[in-house]
């Protein structure tokens, strides 16, 4: 079967190169000229895990190729994915831009079946709006079924997810279509994953549904976490008892200096902008997105009480991407921290083992220090402060960084050190809702 896949960023690029290890023919299609022509030298465009091998593999093996033209790709598909990007419109809402000037593009484009397959995030009812601007802009002879296919990628195990995914979601009003895009999964039915059948309107709510419901948790143990704080409880004991009860589950109730990314953040201001617009608030998420705000700023006070008053202090921050395993810095909650500790007057060093690039865009070199490793980025400095988990940060010789630094202390944010540990080496230690004083009752 041959796929045409829209949109070569982060989720057009795995799905497009999954598909074609499923044994699928697809051609990739992005109107930047440039990312084409590094993809065609094998140049991925950001990192992820495993993407790099599984382009390869594919190129070489003749079922994946690159272009720009929409056009051609369409007529050889039955098939098309549009995976472009569906940025916030900064009012809450999500900007449909391109998702808009593809399904005109397809609309007249297409003269024989089609199955449109929707990847991108979207908010409920684009699929059907889709489906509107195809059957107005087509020939009334021509039928075009649209599919509504949300991802569940998560940045750094995408290939992973996309490979052995927890369940699809399919969903659609034509029986022909879902048939066809069952078909081009059934790789996965071998490994016995879920398929979800839905509506269209359905199939995007599953999509925003689940994202706020793992933001949700983590907010929620983030003001856990504040509160053992207060109360001399540890957060990492609270999460792995609640984590036990199989009903709540161990995950995403890791503390830290609150969620960003460029799912969790986007996709709760826009659920949060449907409840408003259907007149059906929805309270909770909009708490969600307050509480991860407050956590982010919370974490500059955080540092501020260790390190003392910002101004002219030299901050060492270890961590600028969202998460580990990532050059991605949306939403980073780096960003938020650099921004204010700069605005109460500290100066401040940092290293990311793959993130400097991006972050640049956002602090010069004017007003960062950037270090090439952890151990330059702390030599001087007033508070090394964990941002981002990345594997390397956990075995730093702390010695070194002990001799180096001017004022011992160290914020760890994603709680990556043992408490009593840092105490024996002797530097001035906190992280986050794991006090002292709840240390030594165990
Ligand atoms: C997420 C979803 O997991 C994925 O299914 C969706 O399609 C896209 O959004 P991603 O943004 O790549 O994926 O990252 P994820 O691993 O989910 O982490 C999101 C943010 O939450 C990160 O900033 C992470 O540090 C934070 N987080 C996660 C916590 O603070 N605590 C946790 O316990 C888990």
């Amino acid at each position: 079967m041959h796929i045409t896949v829209i949109g070569t960023g982060y989720v057009g690029l795995v799905a497009g190169a999954g598909l074609a290890d499923f044994g699928m023919h697809v051609i990739c299609i992005d109107k930047d000229e440039s990312k084409i022509e590094a993809l065609e030298q094998g140049e991925i465009p950001f990192y992820e895990p495993g993407l790099k091998e599984l382009v390869e593999r594919n190129v070489k093996n003749g079922r994946l190729t690159f272009g720009t033209e929409l056009a051609p790709a369409v007529k050889q598909s039955l098939v098309i994915f549009i995976a472009v990007g569906t940025p916030s419109d900064g009012q809450g809402g999500v900007d449909l831009t391109f998702v808009k000037a593809v399904a005109e593009e397809l609309a007249e484009t297409v003269d024989e079946y089609k199955v449109v397959v929707t990847k991108s995030t979207v908010p409920v009812g684009t699929n059907r709006w889709i489906q509107e601007i195809i059957n107005k802009n087509t020939p009334a002879e021509i039928n075009v079924d649209v599919v509504s296919n949300p991802e569940f990628l998560r940045e750094g195990a995408a290939v992973e997810d996309f490979m052995r995914p927890n369940r699809v979601v399919l969903g659609s009003e034509s029986q022909q279509a879902l048939a066809i895009v069952k078909d081009i999964y059934r790789p996965l039915y071998l490994i016995e994953t879920p398929f979800v059948v839905t509506g269209l309107e359905t199939a995007e709510m599953i999509k925003y549904a689940s994202n706020a419901f793992l933001a949700t948790k983590i907010s929620f143990i983030n003001e856990i976490a504040n509160l053992c704080e207060a109360v001399g409880a540890d957060v990492h004991q609270v999460a792995k008892a609640m984590g036990l009860d199989r009903r709540i589950g161990p995950k995403f109730l890791h503390p830290g200096p609150g969620f960003g990314g460029s799912c969790f953040p986007k996709d709760t201001e826009a659920l949060a902008r449907l409840g408003r617009d259907y007149d059906s608030p929805m309270q909770i998420v909009e708490t969600v997105i307050s509480v991860n705000e407050a956590q982010k700023m919370r974490m500059v006070d955080k540092i501020e009480s260790l390190a003392g008053d910002l101004k002219s202090k030299r901050i060492a921050i270890l961590g600028l991407s969202f998460k580990p395993n990532t050059s991605d810095v949306r939403e980073s909650p780096a960003i938020t921290i650099v921004g204010e500790l700069l605005a109460r007057g500290a100066h401040v060093a940092a290293y990311d083992p793959a993130a400097e690039d991006e972050f640049k865009r956002i602090f010069s070199t004017e007003q960062i220090d950037y270090r090439p490793n952890a151990y330059e980025a702390a030599e001087g400095s007033d508070a090394v402060v964990v941002v981002t988990e990345w594997n390397e940060f956990r075995n730093l010789d702390l010695g070194r960084i002990k001799q180096s630094v001017k004022q011992p202390v160290l914020i760890d944010l994603r709680n990556i050190y043992d408490p009593r540990r840092m105490k024996e080496l002797g530097f001035d230690y906190t992280s986050v809702g794991r006090p002292l004083s709840a240390l030594k009752q165990c």
